[in-house]
C-alpha cells in the first residue's frame, strides 16, 4: 500500500473535518493486532475507511468488516478501498450498526461510531468476538473533557455524551471483565474475552 496515498487521505479527512483515529492509536492496535496473530476485525464506524486501509497496510493480512451510516462517507470510503485494490481484505457496508445482523464470529471488535452508544454498541456485538479476542474502544478520554464542566458551560448535547461514555467506563470498572484503559490518542479501552 503506498504510504504517501494513506498520508494524503489522512490529510484530507483532517482539513474537510472527519474524524480519524491517531496515529498512536492506530499503531497500537496493529501491533495487538500482530502480537496476537488476529485475522478478522469487526469495525463500527468506518468514515472514509482510513482506519481500515492504515491496519490493512499496518499488519498485511487481515480481513476486516467495517460499517457505516453516512452515505457520502460510506461512497467515499468504497472510493478508497477501490483506489488501494483492497479488494476482498475490507468488506465495508453502508447500514446503521443496529442494523447490522451477523452470526461470524471476530477476533476483534473496534468500536469507533457514535460515542455516546459505546454500551448499546458493546452488548450487541460482544457475543461476536471469539474467546482470546478483544473489544477496543477508542475516545474514552474524549479530547480530556468532563460531562459535569460541558453542562455547567450549557453544552447539553456534549454533556449528555460524556456522560454516556463516563457511564460505560463505570459499567465496565464494576463489571468481572479482563480490561486495560491506555492512554494512548485519545483513550484506548481493551476488553479482553
Ligand atoms: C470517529 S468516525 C470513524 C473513524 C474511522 N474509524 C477512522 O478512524 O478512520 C465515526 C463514524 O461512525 C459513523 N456512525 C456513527 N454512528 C453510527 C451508527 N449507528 N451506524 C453506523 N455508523 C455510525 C459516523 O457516521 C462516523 O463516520
Amino acid at each position: 500500500m503506498n504510504e504517501d496515498a494513506l498520508k494524503s487521505l489522512r490529510e484530507e479527512a483532517l482539513r474537510t473535518n472527519i474524524p480519524i483515529m491517531q496515529e498512536e492509536t492506530l499503531d497500537y492496535i496493529g501491533s495487538l493486532i500482530t502480537r496476537h496473530q488476529y485475522h478478522t476485525v469487526l469495525e463500527l464506524g468506518t468514515a472514509i475507511g482510513y482506519s481500515s486501509l492504515s491496519l490493512l497496510h499496518r499488519v498485511g493480512q487481515l480481513s476486516i468488516t467495517t460499517i457505516e451510516r453516512d452515505e457520502q462517507r460510506y461512497l467515499q470510503a468504497m472510493e478508497n478501498f477501490n483506489v488501494f485494490r483492497t479488494r476482498d481484505s475490507i468488506i465495508c457496508h453502508w447500514m446503521d450498526v443496529y442494523d447490522f445482523e451477523t452470526t461470524a464470529c471476530f477476533d476483534v471488535l473496534i468500536i469507533d461510531a457514535a460515542k455516546a452508544q459505546n454500551q448499546p454498541f458493546y452488548e450487541r456485538f460482544k457475543d461476536n468476538v471469539r474467546s482470546g479476542g478483544c473489544i477496543i474502544i477508542d475516545n474514552m478520554n474524549f479530547h480530556g473533557l468532563d460531562s459535569k464542566q460541558a453542562k455547567k458551560d450549557h453544552r447539553r448535547n456534549l454533556s449528555i455524551m460524556l456522560d454516556r461514555i463516563e457511564k460505560f467506563d463505570a459499567y465496565i470498572e464494576s463489571s468481572d471483565l479482563a480490561y486495560n484503559r491506555y492512554d494512548i490518542g485519545d483513550g484506548l479501552l481493551v476488553i479482553w474475552k
